[in-house]
């Protein structure tokens, strides 16, 4: 009986939004009829905003007023498969309708998102799993399409090699020497027979001198039920260079984002989509530019990780002044990578905690004296250590990537401790504690959300229900749901960790996701992340 009622009054809001809007309509094919899980998305005439909802199982849509008012819009949509073939301009003045016709496309394979190219192309998983590294600067297209053969594929994999993690396809940058355990003769002959077998199965699985690929291309069903009330808005930045690796909001509403490969700080506003950038400070000239942490403190300044530039800085939004941490002379080296700061805690002991992946290093610096403190949780050659997050003692947790384990050094006594997670070898990326002390993470080569409870000292994993989604980063909510993506499948995943139950929203577009970020002040809560190689901040509002 309970059951009944909620779901009319779920009925119920979903109507007064139909009745509220000033654009609806019903969207569907010869081959389907009404169609659900479409995006639909509307592009208002000179704006930098971009707003999508999704279609119902009636194949209905409809936008909150308050999104998309009176003007000239662009519709688009996405669903593999399909085109729009209705016309895409429509004027909105009043309670406007718009009944959409798609026709099927003659490009699917400009339609699959990386893990539909993977779920696809023959091999087994274990085959596959490397190409989920080729996504950190940009999508499996461009191997895919490609008619290279196993030899030009060598060269490829040696050239991708030469850059920093820090690039774009447009943006290549390459680091002023590797990191300390990439070098040398052993390691070089190493990376080459991994490159050989690894150009073996690409020259298999490309375009190569033929038609069509090889393979069926077989994209995923599309989102229906709960995944479709949601409500989605992507702000264009001013460049296309720009690649927001981290977006968080600080206490006043105001968006924040930088750029993983240039010396930009950004702030939007997210009612009317007006952003203002900031020149961070360059402290190696010659070195790949860039940041990769974005992290407010409790007074909300905020604090960049400046990876190759070799060191950290301070934002301080209301004075509009950078003031810079570079490393020391005896730990700044040309391998330097201080890709994460973490803040959060900075308050208890006036101290922030620093990771270095180029020498696999902590530090923890005071903030007053500059005074810098090195812990090295392994011996050289270490795996990779990446994302860090301090608890309610600035006691810091840290993932080691480059293995599969949870560590910490606690703030007291430098006594550092490292846990492995049940699945070996899951490469934890990021992740943040929560309010109970559990330590959410993604865990990017196990392919599962990861959780680590600190006060018993016991995991918990579980798997995205899309295959091959290789989460990044997870975040846990006011209400305890959890919240991840990942570079792979165009969807946000929320994990209800009581029931198991997982919703995966999808995005109107290919977007590489890295940190994410929920917003507690709204009801529902609201999520935000940036399109890394899309130039754009996403809100998705989910609409329960
Ligand atoms: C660190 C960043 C980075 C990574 C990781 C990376 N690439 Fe690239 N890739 C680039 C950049 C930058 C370009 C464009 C410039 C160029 O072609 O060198 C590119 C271009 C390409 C191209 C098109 C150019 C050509 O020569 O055909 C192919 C194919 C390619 N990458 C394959 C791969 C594969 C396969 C992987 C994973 C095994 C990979 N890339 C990983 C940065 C990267």
């Amino acid at each position: 009986m309970v059951i009944r009622t909620l779901a009319l009054a779920a009925a119920l809001a979903l109507a007064a939004h139909a009745a509220d809007a000033q654009l609806s309509g019903s969207v569907g094919s010869a081959r389907e009829g009404a169609m659900e899980g479409v995006l639909v998305s509307a592009h208002r005439a000179g704006g930098n905003m971009t707003v999508t909802v999704v279609s119902d199982a009636e194949g209905h849509f409809a936008f909150p007023a308050n999104r998309v008012g009176p003007g000239q819009y662009t519709l688009s949509i996405r669903a593999a498969g399909y085109t729009l073939a209705t016309p895409p301009g429509v004027t909105v003045a009043g309670a406007t309708s718009a009944a959409l016709t798609l026709a099927p496309t003659d490009d699917l394979a400009s339609q699959l998102t990386n893990a539909e190219w993977l779920a696809s192309m023959p091999g087994s998983e274990a085959d596959k799993h490397f190409l989920r590294n080729c996504v950190n600067c940009h999508t499996l297209r461009q191997p895919l399409f490609s008619s290279h053969d196993t030899a030009a594929f060598v060269a490829v994999q040696e050239r991708m090699a030469t850059y920093a993690p820090a690039s774009g396809l447009h943006m290549p940058q390459r680091p002023l020497a590797d990191r300390i355990s990439n070098q040398g003769p052993a390691a070089a002959a190493a990376r080459m027979a991994v490159f050989q077998r690894q150009a073996g199965f690409l020259a298999g699985v490309n375009l190569g001198n033929r038609q069509a690929w090889a393979f069926p291309l077989q994209p995923f069903p599309r989102p229906s039920g709960r995944a479709t009330r949601v409500v989605i808005t992507e702000y264009d930045l001013p460049e296309p260079t720009r690649m927001p690796h981290d977006v968080v909001l600080t206490g006043d509403g105001t968006v924040w984002y930088n750029s993983f490969t240039e010396q930009v700080l950004g702030r939007l506003d997210p009612a009317t989509g007006q952003v203002r950038e900031y020149q961070v400070p360059e402290l190696k000239p010659e070195a790949p530019k860039g940041s990769l942490a974005l992290r407010p403190d409790q007074d909300g300044q905020l604090w960049l990780g400046l990876s190759y530039q070799g060191g950290v800085a301070r934002f301080d939004p209301r004075r509009e002044t950078f003031r810079m941490y570079p490393l020391p002379d005896n730990l700044n080296r040309d391998h330097t990578q201080t890709t994460e700061v973490e803040p959060r805690h900075l308050h208890v002991d006036g101290k922030v905690w620093i990771e270095d992946s180029g020498t696999y290093s902590l530090y923890r610096m005071d903030v007053a004296t500059g005074a810098i403190e090195v812990f090295q949780p392994f011996p050289i050659p270490s795996p990779n250590i990446y994302d860090i997050t301090t608890d309610a003692q600035n006691n810091v947790y840290f993932t080691v990537f480059g293995r599969g384990d949870i560590g910490r050094v606690e703030a007291r006594t430098g006594q550092i401790r490292t846990w492995p997670t049940p699945t070996p070898n899951s490469n934890p990326r990021r992740g943040t504690l929560d309010e109970r002390g559990r330590f959410w993470f993604g865990e990017f080569a196990g392919n599962r959300i990861g959780m680590f409870d600190t006060r018993t000292e016991t995991f918990r994993e579980f798997t995205p229900p899309t295959p091959f989604s290789f989460p990044y980063d997870a975040v846990a909510d006011r209400n305890g749901e959890v919240w991840t993506g990942n570079m792979m499948t165009d969807r946000i995943t929320r994990l209800n960790p009581e029931s198991g139950q997982m919703v995966e929203y999808p995005l109107p577009r290919s977007t590489n996701v890295r940190r994410v970020f929920v917003d507690n002040s709204t009801t529902p809560v609201t999520f935000w992340v940036g399109s890394n190689h899309g130039a754009s901040v996403v809100r998705l509002e989910p609409r329960d």
